[in-house]
């Protein structure tokens, strides 16, 4: 539902006005999350590329804020809102602070298949099955070839709306 919102509010402001491909590229999106129920996903697309957004049961939020460092395959966070050597920790993926939203990009690190979501693979997150990359339930690479966390774009969030601004750059 927040998806198809997202899209009709957005499609006919770009058609209307015609923009070059560039302007495009550069485009914001605000996603309508409100009717998003806890473990339940919704896939939105932004510059061409699948954005998941998340809304976390408490279990989802407890696996991986109870995940040591110490068993991270990438331990940098990879979110543009955080600074650029911020630790992955859950806390600092999290859109909000008790944990429950979580947005990313849905492109697979290692060579940018889609990953599958709604607790698939070995850590309950995302599973990615071009070559078998596990991400958990915080969107970190747990198993297999990705080499690092799905990043988080630079947004806003208000609590019921995400505006997606800028891809992070690393
Ligand atoms: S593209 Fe995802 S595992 Fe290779």
């Amino acid at each position: 539902m927040g998806a198809v919102a997202a899209g009709a509010a957005v499609w006919p402001l770009i058609d209307q006005m015609n923009p070059s491909a560039d302007v495009l590229a550069l485009a914001t999106l605000e996603v309508d999350v409100s009717g998003v129920e806890p473990g339940t996903q919704l896939t939105v697309k932004w510059r061409g590329k699948p954005v998941f957004v998340r809304r976390r049961t408490e279990a989802e939020i407890e696996a991986a804020r109870n995940t040591p460092l110490s068993d991270l395959k990438d331990p940098i966070a990879r979110n543009a809102n955080a600074p650029a050597d911020a630790p992955a920790t859950d806390e600092n993926r999290a859109l909000d602070e008790s944990g429950e939203w979580l947005a990313m990009m849905g492109v697979c690190t290692h060579l940018g298949c889609v990953p599958l979501g709604d607790g698939a693979g070995d850590f309950g997150g995302w599973f990615c099955p071009c070559h078998g990359s596990h991400y958990d339930t915080a969107g970190r690479i747990r198993k297999g070839p990705a080499p690092t966390n799905l990043p988080v774009p630079e947004l806003a969030f208000d609590g019921s709306t995400i505006k997606l601004i800028n891809e992070y750059k690393g």
